[in-house]
């Protein structure tokens, strides 16, 4: 009986521990907010995106394609080697790397625009997975890659400026402005707009697929060509890493359009490893001016020297001085 005593009063005192470690880790942890998030569930996608093609694709088939089912049976498909291999039928991909299916009329056209420099795997693995990935949902997409040419720190909002304003030129109605390092994991999650800007990666497995805050509004996003040429495209002043996806998220709000999100199951995504990028000291004071600087700074004030352009296998290539 009196053995048992100290017994009892360890497993408290350690029971005691492992509440206040859970706790202080609980604390410090950024993505216990907003782990909730509206969103439209899977029931009512096929209702939200909005159809609209370029006009070279419309009208060229007499049925239109089916998206009820590839939106109702979404999966997992990340883990399935087959997306990750080899680009499969790799004939049917059009220099540039633009596809659009022939059994039947897409319903959707989509520009892929994808700021790039210096991150060759990750390209190769980011292009295999999403050929493979996208024309299972029978979309007219086209990827284009926007690549830093000059040292200067990497400006990646002046690059999707660049990329949208390209993209805007071949008749795309709608963007998608996509990290090379994120990949979706659902087969659902519609590569197309909706209504208002959605955040295309809520559910983002680096952040343990919680949403950190409600206004994160980077990494994988779909805005229709008129939205964002609306809000004048997004800032060219962000030198460096982070801020600039916030200056959007203050540009679509100021403007009083909103954003949505699908449901976190359509909303997965995966981000490959690498080294992180430098910060950008000013991007807090830069986040303060936005609202004041939104109409003067974007795509009114876009300045860059294209060096070339190019119509590789798997991607349209855009190289360009900043
Ligand atoms: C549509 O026209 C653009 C510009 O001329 C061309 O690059 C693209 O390949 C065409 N797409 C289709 C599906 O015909």
């Amino acid at each position: 009986m009196f053995v048992r005593i100290p017994y009892r009063l360890h497993i408290y005192d350690l029971l005691k521990t492992i509440g206040i470690v859970t706790l202080i880790v609980y604390l410090a942890l950024p993505f216990r907010f907003a782990s909730h998030y509206d969103y439209i569930d899977g029931a009512h996608i096929e209702g939200a995106l909005l159809p609209q093609v370029t006009l070279n694709v419309s009208l060229q088939q007499t049925f239109e394609c089916s998206y009820t089912d590839i939106i109702a049976n979404n999966r997992f498909v990340y883990s399935s080697a087959y997306y990750h291999e080899t680009v499969h039928h790799a004939e049917e991909i059009w220099p540039g790397g633009e596809f659009r299916p022939e059994q039947c009329q897409a319903r959707y056209s989509t520009a892929i625009i994808v700021p790039y420099r210096q991150r060759e795997e990750q390209l190769r693995a980011f292009l295999t997975y999403m050929h493979n990935y996208l024309r299972q949902q029978l979309i007219h997409y086209r990827i284009f890659l926007v690549e830093q040419y000059d040292q200067k720190p990497f400006n990646r909002a002046m690059l999707l400026n660049i990329g949208a304003k390209v993209a805007a030129e071949y008749g795309f109605p709608c963007l998608i402005l996509h990290d090379v390092d994120l990949m979706p994991l659902n087969s659902g999650q519609m590569y197309a707009c909706v209504e208002t800007p959605r955040h295309m990666c809520p559910a983002l497995d680096h952040w343990r697929f919680h949403l950190p805050y409600q206004g994160l509004f980077g990494g994988v996003v779909a805005i229709t060509t008129l939205q964002f040429k609306q809000i004048n495209g997004m800032s060219n002043v962000y030198h460096g890493w982070g801020g600039e996806d916030d200056d959007l998220y203050v540009r679509i709000m100021d403007e009083g359009i909103g954003i949505c999100r699908f449901a976190p199951e359509y909303s997965e995504y995966t981000m490959l490893k690498h080294k992180p990028e430098n910060p950008n000291e000013h991007r807090r004071a830069l986040l303060q001016a936005a609202k004041l600087r939104r109409f003067m700074d974007g795509l009114s004030s876009l300045v860059y020297k294209e060096v070339e352009r190019r119509m590789h296998s798997l991607f349209t290539h855009i190289l360009v001085e900043t």
